[in-house]
């Protein structure tokens, strides 16, 4: 049985990539959301998407997170043409290749949060082994409920059970982690724990990372921030590790002399 992803900083091409994505609703009148998206993302980049409410971002996150299909277009995940899957290949894929975290943390409350944090292994391998608790054990640690590891999922509170999902999302070291407003429910301390964790095993692991979210604060300290408007990218910006802002063209390029303040470009947010 396959290993939990070792993820490799220098994979050749992105982890992600969208060629003219294209997504519609509706039959007889049909509307369509995502008007052709070109998208690219390497491997351990860090990312934000923002933009206002209906602008199409947790639609192209379920896109990406293969849990519905483009209308047109292609997604590349791992080199892999996903277009090419029938449906039972792409919950495989998904399974191995990505990590979810949503808004609302979906554990199942009535497993304990080790069975919660083991269920994408469980998944994975078709039966419990020890190897598989100690993963577990040792995610819930990192997230700080080691006191937790027998708590049923339904006695945590909110920030703790969005802990307990992201620990979950990163059980099999996924190479692309997708996370819907993950902190769109929590406080701001909650919130800044939850951040804080996904940015530490962004850096542990070179896993990349899509976060949709409308907290400027913390999208300010993602090193891009893909901003999408009615659609459509309106805005892609990559900053350098001191925080300045990047020219189209991304890292490697020297930065930009002007406006080099680092502050995102967060239409409607
Ligand atoms: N299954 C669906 N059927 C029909 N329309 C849909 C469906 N899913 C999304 N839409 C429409 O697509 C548009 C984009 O929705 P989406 O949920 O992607 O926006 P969003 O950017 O995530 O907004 P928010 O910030 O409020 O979460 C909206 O107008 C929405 O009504
Ligand atoms: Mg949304």
């Amino acid at each position: 049985m396959a290993e939990p992803n070792q993820v490799s900083a220098d994979l050749a091409g992105p982890i992600l990539r969208l060629e003219g994505v294209r997504k519609s609703f509706g039959k007889k009148v049909i509307t369509e959301v995502l008007h052709g998206i070109d998208l690219a993302v390497q491997p351990g980049e860090f990312v934000a998407m923002v933009g206002p409410s209906g602008a199409g971002k947790s639609t192209l996150l379920n896109l990406v997170g293969l849990l519905d299909r483009p209308t047109s277009g292609r997604i590349f995940l791992d080199g892999t043409d996903t277009s090419t899957l029938d449906d039972a290949g792409l919950t495989r894929f998904r399974g191995e290749k990505i990590g979810f975290v949503f808004q609302h943390h979906h554990l199942l409350p009535a497993f304990t949060t080790l069975e919660n944090v083991m269920m994408p292994l469980l998944v994975h391998r078709g039966s419990p082994d020890d190897e598989m608790r100690e993963r577990a054990r040792q995610l819930l640690v990192r997230v700080g409920l080691e006191d937790k590891i027998g708590a049923m999922a339904s006695d945590l509170s909110g920030g703790q059970q969005q802990r307990v999902a992201v620990a979950r999302a990163l059980a099999m070291h996924p190479p692309l982690v997708l996370a819907d407003e993950p902190t769109g429910n929590l406080d701001t301390h909650a919130a800044d724990q939850v951040f804080d964790l996904l940015r530490e095993f962004n850096q542990e692991y070179r896993g990349a990372f899509v976060i949709v979210t409308h907290d400027t604060r913390l999208a300010s300290r993602c090193d891009r921030i893909v901003a999408i408007v009615d659609g459509v990218i309106e805005s892609d910006v990559r900053k350098n590790p001191e925080g300045a802002v990047l020219p189209p063209g991304g890292a490697g390029v020297p930065p930009n002399p002007a406006g080099t303040s680092g502050e995102p470009l967060t239409p409607g947010a």
